[in-house]
């Protein structure tokens, strides 16, 4: 199985943006803690990181040979709908995390146009969002 990870804007500031929301780990720290539980559950991954919405809507795109993708959209989230398109246009299972809570913040932040179009959504769990979508593609049939 592949899972491809992808981060929007702004995530590759993890860790030292807003910890008080974001929390105080890195970017790469959380993706060193999603590669080894991916090797537990004998799953490959591939990492990607983009403040661009169109190399983000590219990376979706190049993904149609992956199983799954777990996805961060950042603000992207609230008003993208080229990268809710994306996803339902390319047909890979997606499965969208948030580290903060998006329901407990600004009313902005409340509606998600790409959450219709993925699997699930798991917000406000920081970096074990990631680790259970994970667990939700290997484990969940
Ligand atoms: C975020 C929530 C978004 O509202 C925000 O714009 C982000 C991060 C999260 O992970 O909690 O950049 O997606």
């Amino acid at each position: 199985m592949k899972i491809k990870i992808i981060n929007g804007p702004n995530l590759n500031m993890t860790g030292t943006r807003e910890p008080s929301v974001y929390g105080a780990v890195t970017l790469d720290t959380i993706n060193a803690e999603i590669q080894k539980e991916a090797e537990k559950l004998g799953v490959d991954v591939v990492f990607f990181q983009s403040n661009y919405e169109g190399a983000i809507i590219d990376e979706i795109w190049a993904s149609q040979d992956f199983d799954g993708i777990i996805i961060n959209p950042g603000a992207l989230t609230h008003y993208s709908y080229a990268v809710r398109d994306a996803i339902s246009g390319a047909g890979v299972p997606c499965i969208e995390v948030h580290l903060s809570n998006i329901y407990a913040r600004e009313e902005f932040r409340h509606k998600s146009v790409t959450a219709p179009v993925c699997k699930g959504q798991i917000s406000g769990l920081g970096k074990y969002g990631y680790i259970l979508a994970l667990k939700a593609f290997a484990e969940v049939k």
